[in-house]
């Protein structure tokens, strides 16, 4: 159907001559001589307002109704109201798909918790268009930044038979229905579809480093998935995951490149989503541009995971879960780190070895990691770093202390024998990003169709 996207006509590229345009009834309102609706197409937060002169066409009520989708006819002008807008004449108006007298849009604001009952029609409002351009934009900007600097964008497999982050927390794979044949989980997996145990992937850091000892530096963005039980505004079950991996890379280097990247990220939505921003500031997040500009203006705080726990002792702050050293941060804890303690982003390095994973790098204190993890004001962790363990009977040592069956892992380790190189690598939670620069405090938000546990629609 020939028509013209209702942000061209907003953008002023069509005034005065006629266009056909298409959409969904956002509001309506009637008078005695005239009739105003509100149509929306997607292309644009901000919607394009239809003038409906009752002597041009007089059987209205089935325009009126929210929801309906139209294509209208009609000459584009100057707004009277609003200076720097446009709207259209009509003069021929088509009902497209009439709209239910149930459709359930029909106030202005409604609860976000209420909204996510209903996900096919949750998009249809300001903050999920406004929530999926700045997805969409971010997601675009991600590829630009690793593509003009030559990484290589890797697929790495979904299905996988390796537990990257070694937490025993990935959804199986399997043909198998239920059934009690089989007396031992190892019959049962042999005679599985692969012959083995398989689960859906983590992460796709294994692999990518597979891909960054030949290609040098890669990066892989695509989902990753995760069975924590962790029932909280900032855990999906299924997560889009951008993993950088760079070879020669050491610690220092992947904590500039990443720092690189989240201001890459937030410089173009500023840039290329002012008007989202706007409305995020005033509904979601008072003061957001002005902290998006303070962080791309700024060098983010770096600082040791030992230093962060006695600064966190010190503050004489109650939290629910103890602090002392050795222990794993809880959110309540990296949000009172960024917020209070740095007032900024900030990379918390050196972690416990106990508390990370087997392929971090082991610092020579025999105590910790070479690991960073990034904290946001606001969200809490961002992304997951480490530079890797390279040495092939250190990296061995950290399997066996985890139990882990390093036949697994045969490939992997392999790459430690023949022509080992210190390489570094980060997973950004695409979703977290989201949350950080749009100031929507739950993750079920930023994703067209959250996968927690319990929920699944
Ligand atoms: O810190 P994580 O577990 O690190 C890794 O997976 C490494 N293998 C990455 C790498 O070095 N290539 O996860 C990285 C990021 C987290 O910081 C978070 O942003 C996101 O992935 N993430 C989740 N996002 C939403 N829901 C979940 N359940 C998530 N788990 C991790």
């Amino acid at each position: 159907m020939k028509h013209i996207d209702i942000y061209e006509i907003l953008d002023g590229k069509y005034t005065e001559q006629k266009v056909t345009v298409c959409g969904w009834v956002r509001t309506s309102r009637d008078s005695k001589n005239m009739a105003f609706l509100e149509l929306n197409d997607g292309t644009s937060l901000k919607h394009l307002q239809i003038v409906i002169d009752k002597a041009v066409l007089s059987e209205i009520s089935e325009f009126m109704k929210l929801g309906t989708s139209l294509k209208v006819e009609g000459t584009v002008v100057k707004s009277v109201v609003a200076q720097d807008s446009f709207e259209v004449n009509a003069e021929n108006i088509e009902v497209l798909g009439k709209c239910d007298a149930e459709y359930p849009l029909q106030k202005k604001r409604h609860t976000l918790e209420y909204l996510r009952t209903m996900p096919a029609l949750r998009v249809r409002t300001n903050t999920f268009n406004a929530v999926f351009r700045v997805r969409s934009v971010v997601s675009a900007c991600i590829h630009e930044f690793f593509q003009k600097r030559r990484y290589t964008y890797i697929h790495t497999p979904l299905i996988t038979a390796s537990d990257c982050e070694g937490a025993g927390e990935m959804f199986r794979v399997t043909t198998h229905g239920f059934n009690t044949e089989f007396k031992t989980e190892e019959e049962y997996n042999a005679a599985d579809f692969f012959g083995k145990k398989a689960a859906l992937s983590v992460s796709g850091q294994l692999e990518g480093e597979v891909a960054a000892m030949a290609l040098g530096k890669i990066y892989t963005f695509g989902p990753s998935f995760r069975a924590e039980k962790s029932n909280t505004p900032r855990h999906v079950a299924e997560f889009w995951h951008v993993e950088p991996e760079v070879a020669f890379a050491e610690l220092p280097d992947i904590i500039e490149i990443a720092q690189d990247l989240i201001k890459h990220i937030i410089n173009t939505v500023l840039n290329e989503c002012a008007q989202e921003l706007k409305f995020f500031d005033a509904h979601f997040e008072k003061g957001l541009i002005e902290k998006l500009k303070s962080v791309v203006s700024n060098n983010f705080a770096v600082m040791t995971y030992t230093e962060a726990i006695e600064k966190l002792l010190e503050s004489g702050e109650k939290f629910q879960y103890p602090v002392e050293w050795g222990c794993d941060l809880m959110t309540e804890h990296e949000r009172y780190i960024s917020e209070v303690i740095c007032k900024r982003p900030v990379f918390l390095t050196d972690y416990p070895k106990e508390i990370k994973s087997f392929y971090m790098k082991q610092n020579t204190d025999g105590k910790t990691v070479a690991a960073t993890d990034l904290l946001v004001p606001g969200v809490g962790e961002i992304i997951g770093c480490s530079e890797r363990e390279a040495d092939l009977d250190k990296l061995l040592e950290a399997m066996k202390v985890r139990g882990m069956n390093i036949d697994d892992y045969n490939d992997y380790i392999a790459l430690r024998r023949f022509g080992s190189v210190p390489h570094s690598g980060f997973g950004l939670g695409l979703e977290r990003m989201i949350m950080y620069v749009t100031g929507v405090q739950n993750i079920r938000d930023v994703i067209l169709y959250p996968r927690t546990v319990g929920t699944i629609s």
